[in-house]
């Protein structure tokens, strides 16, 4: 049996923990707010708020319903675009998109709504910018952006100034009319549901992360199948720093290790590195390990962290524990180093020393949600006199694993510069194998790697790039 709230009301149901929230929102409870398009995250029109109590605080999320199953709210409040008025007024996102005209057909303008708010409810500092990345994940065909981002700035303003102490958020967003009264109320009845321990994980139950990969893979069959979600691991929740390492839990959302104040500290680029995957309402719910395990050739987390020579740290259901560097964890394509019943627990992060510099870049269709054709990260470690010390290029789409790049210990003791910088692009060109496929032609990756390499050097010669 699963319990949460929708909207105002207490829900208890023994639908199968693998329909899509999408499906049980619509066809069960008869709430047309909530729009089905694509049903792959693509477009944002299923966009629904997500709140949870974590250590006593309410926190609350945008996610894409139709990737979302039924299981993961077990325990949450679940918010859409009828849950955002009490009575007749409209909350302030949808009155600024009507002062706007920021909606046409009106498809898109539910998802949009429940991102502005998503927006009131966790920027850390309601800037317009970060409005605009809140957007991310939300397509209009019709209206045109324009109007959308005029209510998203006029929102800013009117958001400035307001109390953001997660503690006194909610109250402060009911006062300015973002959201409805009963929402003060929502701690104390999401205290009295049932909070079931988590199922251990059994061998032959489907591990779920994020599931922005597998509900988009097999819906049908994870309807039928047994699952075990890693969001409700506690215990794999969390980011950090020992010594020199950064421990980052195997449940951490690409969002929150994103935000995260210890991975702004010591990665500062991760920030903007990551808003190049996927979007806002999947990266609140995807995760790194589930971008490590689905072992995608070109997943954005993976070559971030293989630059940067992550180890993961892989539990095995009989709590056995083994370290395993990440370059050594792909075993061909879509394979990994994980035995039956076992699971990335733990991702470790060496910090970086001074004299380094990092850099990623992604070649992509569009610039915001879209796979890579190519992507690459580089780690430059110099020595006082900018000489290198070690260098460690990671690869996508240019070979059947997540690559990290042989042969680069030739330059050790080579200055950062042009002609280093062209040595290594060449020398990595020659050593990818790509395949010909609907991102790109074998010739034209092998090229762009080669370019890409360039604007690596070429980010690491500005001022200011070592750390
Ligand atoms: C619209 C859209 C856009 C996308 N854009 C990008 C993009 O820009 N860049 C990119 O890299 N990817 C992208 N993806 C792919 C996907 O979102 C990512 O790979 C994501 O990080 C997967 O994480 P998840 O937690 O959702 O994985 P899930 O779907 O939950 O799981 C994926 C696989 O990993 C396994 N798994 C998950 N966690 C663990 C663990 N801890 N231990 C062992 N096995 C585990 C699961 O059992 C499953 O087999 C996109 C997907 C969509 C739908
Ligand atoms: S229906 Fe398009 S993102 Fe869910
Ligand atoms: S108003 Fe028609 S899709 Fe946005």
């Amino acid at each position: 049996m699963l319990n949460f709230i929708l909207n105002q009301h207490r829900v208890q149901t023994d639908e199968r923990p693998g329909l899509v929230l999408l499906d049980f929102i619509r066809d069960v409870k008869g709430l047309p707010g909530t729009k089905e398009a694509c049903r792959e995250g693509e477009c944002g029109a299923c966009t629904v708020l997500v709140g949870a109590l974590r250590n006593g605080v309410l926190t609350y999320k945008a996610c894409a319903s139709c990737l979302l199953p039924l299981g993961d709210v077990d325990g949450c409040h679940v918010v859409t675009v009828e849950g955002l008025n009490d009575d007749d007024r409209l909350s302030l996102a949808q009155q600024l998109m009507v002062d706007h005209s920021a909606s046409q057909c009106g498809f898109c303008t539910p998802g949009i709504v429940l991102s502005l708010t998503a927006f009131g409810l966790t920027s850390p500092d309601y800037s317009y910018a970060d409005a605009l990345d809140a957007l991310d994940g939300n397509l209009c065909r019709c209206t045109g952006y324009v109007a959308i981002r005029n209510a998203a700035r006029t929102l800013c303003d009117r958001l400035a100034g307001l109390d953001r102490d997660p503690q006194k958020r909610v109250a402060s967003l009911i006062a300015a009319g973002v959201l409805p009264d009963y929402f003060a109320g929502i701690p104390q009845q999401l205290a009295q549901l049932p909070h079931p321990a988590p199922a251990p994980f059994s061998p032959s139950a489907v591990l779920v992360a994020g599931g922005t990969d597998l509900f988009v893979q097999k819906p049908e069959a994870l309807l039928e199948s047994d699952l075990c979600f890693l969001s409700k691991r506690d215990d794999l929740n969390y980011v950090r720093l020992d010594g020199r390492l950064l421990r980052v839990g195997g449940a951490v959302t690409l969002e929150e290790f994103r935000r995260h104040p210890e991975v702004k500290k010591h990665f500062p680029s991760m920030e903007k590195d990551l808003l190049l995957h996927s979007s806002t309402i999947l990266r609140n719910k995807a995760t790194l390990t589930g971008n490590i395990a689905n072992a995608s050739p070109i997943g954005d987390a993976s070559i971030l962290l293989l630059a940067l020579d992550a180890k993961l740290v892989l539990a095995g259901p009989d709590g056995a524990r083994r370290e395993v560097p990440l370059d050594k964890f792909y075993r061909g394509y879509k394979q990994c180093d994980l035995t039956c019943g076992e699971l990335i627990g733990e991702i470790l992060l060496p910090l970086l020393p001074p004299g380094t510099r990092f850099n990623f870049e992604k070649v992509s269709n569009r610039v915001i949600l879209d796979i890579a054709a190519v992507n690459t990260a580089l780690r430059l470690i110099t020595d006082p006199q900018g000489r290198i010390l070690d260098l460690r290029l990671a690869a996508g789409g240019v070979a059947p694993i997540p690559l990290l790049i042989g042969g680069m210990e030739r330059f050790r003791g080579k200055p950062v510069d042009e002609a280093t910088a062209k040595a290594v692009a060449q020398t990595a060109a020659d050593a990818v194998k790509p395949i010909d496929d609907v991102r790109g032609s074998a010739a034209y990756k092998k090229q762009l790697l080669h370019q890409l390499v360039l604007a690596h050097f070429a980010a690491a010669a500005a001022p200011g790039a070592a750390r």
